[in-house]
């Protein structure tokens, strides 16, 4: 007989998009975790879509035709990475995750900063207590637009032009966002730009962000050029708690923010849409990685993050708790670290030691 609380448990369907290197990989682990977090509370029908290069050498498409709309219908997408050496990058890319990025008007890309106890990170002064900042990264347009074009091609007289898009409609919800989220953390918001070279489209950015922080006087707030706030980031990373940039700058930022973490692979993010309209997306910060691909030694913890922040997007938020404080627990323990942060463990030893913790928990 069905358990009635097992009967009443929600269900969700999430989109599995593994893709390409260690994509194949490191979501594996991160469904593992999603499951050993879920207790009988929910249930998660997992839909495993073979999207990726080796589809896009098989077919001539890295997704079906009617891609878009097929992943409309579920609740939330899960990937690994997308980029094989066999095909220029911006086709790979420009045929899977950026327009899904755009398609569902995933404004949001959260992507914390954080960490992780035990973890040795590369500054010498600075620990755990020092780096916690969380970067909102505007995620539809700005230097990704997608507005451009390349002329004359292979003649002396080539021309490329790549435009940067910003709108007012678009900065000023995720400027704010970013203060809303701020409110709930330290309460300190820091605006990221280059508005002394780009004298259009990052003054514009100033200027909305001027006007949004009115709306927020209990949040202090500082302005930055991005070459200035790379260099602090290092120096005084305890100087930053969310930060707010463009999408190029964000991109940037946050690759230096996972090495401020000890490694890009422990890195989560989750590209949301707020007014969820559409399915959110989570995958972790970095790529396909071919240099350790298939080797079995890729770090799976930016993946099982990112898998706790689709429980909290979903509303599991106890469950999302276990699986960062499993994380916490596997790294405070320093046991069956991948070689990035410094141990010997593989893939599957260091998710089974989180699948320990959660068992434990
Ligand atoms: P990358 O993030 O794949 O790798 C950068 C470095 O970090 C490599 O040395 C790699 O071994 C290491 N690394 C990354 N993740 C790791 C993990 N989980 N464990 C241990 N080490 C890890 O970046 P790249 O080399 O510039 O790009 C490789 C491919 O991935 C390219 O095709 C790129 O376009 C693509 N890419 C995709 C995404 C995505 O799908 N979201 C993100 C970034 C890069
Ligand atoms: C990321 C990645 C992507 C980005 C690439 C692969 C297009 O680097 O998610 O950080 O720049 O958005
Ligand atoms: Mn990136």
């Amino acid at each position: 007989m069905v358990e009635p609380e097992v009967a009443r448990a929600p269900v969700y369907r999430v989109a599995v998009i593994a893709g390409d290197g260690i994509g194949q990989e490191v979501v594996p682990a991160g469904i593992k975790a999603v499951e050993a977090a879920a207790r009988g509370e929910f249930r998660i029908e997992w839909e495993h879509l073979d999207w990726g290069t080796a589809r896009l050498h098989r077919t001539g498409a890295m997704m079906p035709e009617d891609g878009i709309d097929r992943l409309r219908a579920f609740d939330a997408i899960y990937l690994g990475a997308v980029g094989d050496p066999s095909v220029p990058d911006h086709l790979t890319l420009w045929g899977l995750l950026l327009p899904i990025r755009k398609a569902f008007d995933l404004y949001v890309n959260l992507r914390p900063i954080r960490l992780l106890p035990g973890v040795v990170g590369p500054l010498r002064d600075k620990g755990a207590a020092d780096i916690d900042m969380l970067c909102v990264r505007e995620n539809t347009e700005g230097e990704y637009a997608g507005v451009g074009g390349r002329v004359h091609r292979g003649t002396p007289h080539e021309v490329a032009i790549e435009s940067a898009v910003f709108s007012r409609f678009n900065v000023e919800r995720v400027v704010r966002y970013a203060f809303e989220l701020a409110r709930t953390r330290r309460g300190h918001l820091t605006s990221v730009t280059k508005s002394n070279a780009q004298q259009y489209s990052m003054t514009f950015w100033d200027d909305v962000f001027d006007l949004v922080k009115h709306d927020y006087p209990d949040v202090a707030t500082a302005s930055l050029l991005v070459d200035a706030a790379a260099a602090l980031m290092v120096r005084a990373p305890e100087r930053f708690d969310v930060i707010v940039a463009s999408n190029l700058f964000a991109d940037i930022l946050t690759d230096l923010g996972g090495a401020l973490m000890g490694s890009l692979g422990c890195a989560p993010s989750a590209n949301l849409d707020p007014e969820r309209r559409s399915p959110s997306l989570f995958e972790p910060v970095h790529g396909s990685a071919p240099d350790i691909a298939g080797r079995g030694i890729a770090n799976p913890l930016g993946a099982i993050w990112a898998g706790a922040m689709m429980l909290d997007h979903l509303g599991q938020q106890s469950a999302a708790r276990r699986m960062i404080a499993a994380i916490e627990a596997t790294t405070a323990a320093g046991e069956h670290l991948t070689p990035d942060l410094g141990g010997t463990g593989t893939t599957r030893a260091l998710t089974d030691a989180v699948l320990g913790r959660l068992a434990a928990a």
